[in-house]
């Protein structure tokens, strides 16, 4: 065989991983190849593989006869739209996708690469974990890759999809990442399986109720998106790139936008008459930004905040909802955990930020209060508070107590606060206000009813709107909801440039 043959012939094995059943096994559970994923997320003819011929170094096991180049991992880089990323996918037809040591390091040179050249760096995950017949040196791999997640954090985007098992420690590099998404009925992530849980702890749980992704797009919110099949997660990864710049040196990519009348009529009708009638926050959302923009985050977990990315006259934005149709919009524990991860995501890399405030305040009771709605509700405040992006909030109705001074107000460094006519900024409702306040005159009155209802109709007259606010200047313009977009489309080009700084310090102390 000449030199060309031997490298044809090496190159079709690591095409060909675990062999033809192990693929044929793959696609029997609906599952694509390491490879064929690799050719839907990647622009046509731009993978450049790296370390296809690698191979493990273990002898244990009988392992030293068992070689498949490349040893259970794709790795490389190429374009999405015409973008640089770094690639990494793992491939379950080569021991299961396990973790061997060279599978680590071939991980570990990429994520390298990608911290060097300001590339956003995308796995996905199909491993059955550390490899068992390797011990400790893959389990020191894994520590490697978590080392570089960590050291990646807010320099490039990190995402992760998960395609298959991920269990036991392998699920914390996906955890540093910035997104998670899940494919329904293939993949499940846990620290401990259901066979440890039966043993430890008696209980009996498939690994679908344990881990699966509905599992953790609704009750856990590790993961940030779900999809149907593999092919939908790779579209989904795409969309999510879209939205974010490279590096955090850069800006996202702007979509081609010329400017018309942006006055958006169905605004005007959105928020009912009655202070407690609940209205979907997504309308406002969708009447505010460019048609069909948003990319929402985190859907099924805490509803009652909404975040996603949207775009507003071509430009990459976050979005943060409170949401009235679901809990009235209350800030809870979940969402704020929610709404502070998502916020932090946006500041590293250079996402303008809008709040949209609907809130009536932190949720009371012991079980947010023994769950540490201090600390968690404390973590949205940090998150805005640190944030130096372009930040602009418009309250749309309520606005009350701690949730004001938290959902981005001008006290905590907002750039601009709009809120419209129908908005209420108080210390709280005005039922609970004039039960509180007028508590005497009100037990004294002769018509308790009645002598409520005074009282709530004065505080109410006082506070239910935003001009106390404005005369200070806590509100910057009380604007009609239908001129909202153009407003937002004028101040956020206005806050281009925006230049800002926290003090020096080696890093803050978010109240995790
Ligand atoms: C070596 C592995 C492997 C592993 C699977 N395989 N997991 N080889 N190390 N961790 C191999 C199998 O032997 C099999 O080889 C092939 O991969 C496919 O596995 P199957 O069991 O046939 O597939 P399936 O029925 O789909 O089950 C997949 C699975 C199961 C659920 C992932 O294989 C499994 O439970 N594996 C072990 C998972 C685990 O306990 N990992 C360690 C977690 S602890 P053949 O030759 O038959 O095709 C960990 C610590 C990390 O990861 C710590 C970091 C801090």
């Amino acid at each position: 065989m000449n030199n060309r043959d031997i490298l044809k012939n090496k190159l079709a094995e690591a095409k060909l991983g675990g062999g033809q059943k192990r693929i044929d096994a793959q696609h029997a559970k609906n599952k694509l190849t390491a490879r064929e994923r690799l050719d839907l997320l990647l622009d046509k003819n731009s993978f450049e593989e790296i370390g296809a011929l690698v191979k493990h170094r273990s002898t244990d096991f009988g392992m030293d006869t068992l070689h498949y180049p490349g040893d259970g991992v794709v790795t490389g880089y190429g374009t999405i739209a015409g973008r640089l990323v770094y690639v990494f996918s793992q491939d379950f037809t080569v021991f299961g996708g396990s973790l061997s040591e060279t599978h680590a390091e071939k991980i570990c040179k990429i994520m390298e690469m990608a911290m060097k050249n300001g590339a956003p760096l995308i796995g996905l995950n199909d491993s059955g974990g550390a490899r068992i017949q390797e011990g400790v040196v893959s389990l020191g791999g894994y520590a490697d890759i978590f080392y570089r997640n960590t050291q990646a954090s807010g320099v490039v985007p990190q995402l992760s999809a998960i395609m298959g098992p991920c269990a036991g420690g392998a699920v914390y590099s996906p955890a540093i990442t910035d997104f998670i998404l899940m494919v329904e009925d293939t993949s499940y992530m846990f620290v401990t399986g259901p066979n440890v849980v039966k043993t430890v702890t008696n209980e009996e749980v498939s690994s679908e109720d344990l881990g699966g992704a509905s599992v953790h797009s609704e009750k856990s919110g590790v993961a940030h998106l779900t999809a149907a099949n593999d092919l939908e997660a790779i579209e989904d990864i795409k969309k999510l790139l879209s939205y974010m710049p490279q590096n955090c040196e850069e800006q996202a990519p702007k979509v081609e936008y010329t400017l018309g009348d942006e006055t958006r009529e169905q605004l005007t009708d959105i928020v009912p008459d009655s202070a407690n009638q609940p209205y979907d926050i997504r309308d406002v959302i969708d009447g505010v930004i460019d048609t069909d923009s948003f990319f929402e985050i985190h859907k099924n977990f805490a509803p009652n905040i909404v975040v996603g990315f949207a775009r507003l006259a071509g430009r990459s934005i976050g979005v943060i909802a409170n949401q009235p149709a679901y809990l009235a919009g209350v800030l809870d524990v979940a969402s704020s955990q929610k709404g502070a991860r998502f916020v932090r995501f946006c500041d590293c890399f250079n996402i303008p930020l809008l709040v949209l405030e609907d809130v009536p305040g932190f949720l009371p009771g012991t079980d947010q209060e023994w769950n540490a709605i201090i600390t968690n509700g404390a973590k949205l405040l940090y998150a805005f508070s640190e944030a130096t992006v372009p930040r602009i909030t418009v309250i749309t109705r309520k606005a009350y107590g701690g949730a004001y001074d938290v959902m981005n107000s001008k006290h905590i460094g907002a750039d601009m606060n709009f809120a419209w006519p129908s908005a209420e900024i108080a210390v709280m409702g005005a039922k609970g206000a004039a039960e509180i306040i007028f508590r005497r005159e009100i037990q004294a009155a002769d018509d308790f009813q009645v002598a409520l209802a005074d009282k709530e109709a004065e505080y109410a007259a006082i506070f239910a709107n935003p001009y106390r606010a404005a005369e200070r200047g806590f509100v910057d313009e009380v604007i009609l909801p239908e001129h909202t977009r153009t407003k937002l489309i004028k101040a956020f080009a206005m806050l281009e440039n925006k230049v800002d700084t926290i003090p020096k310090k080696k890093h803050g102390n978010i109240p995790l």
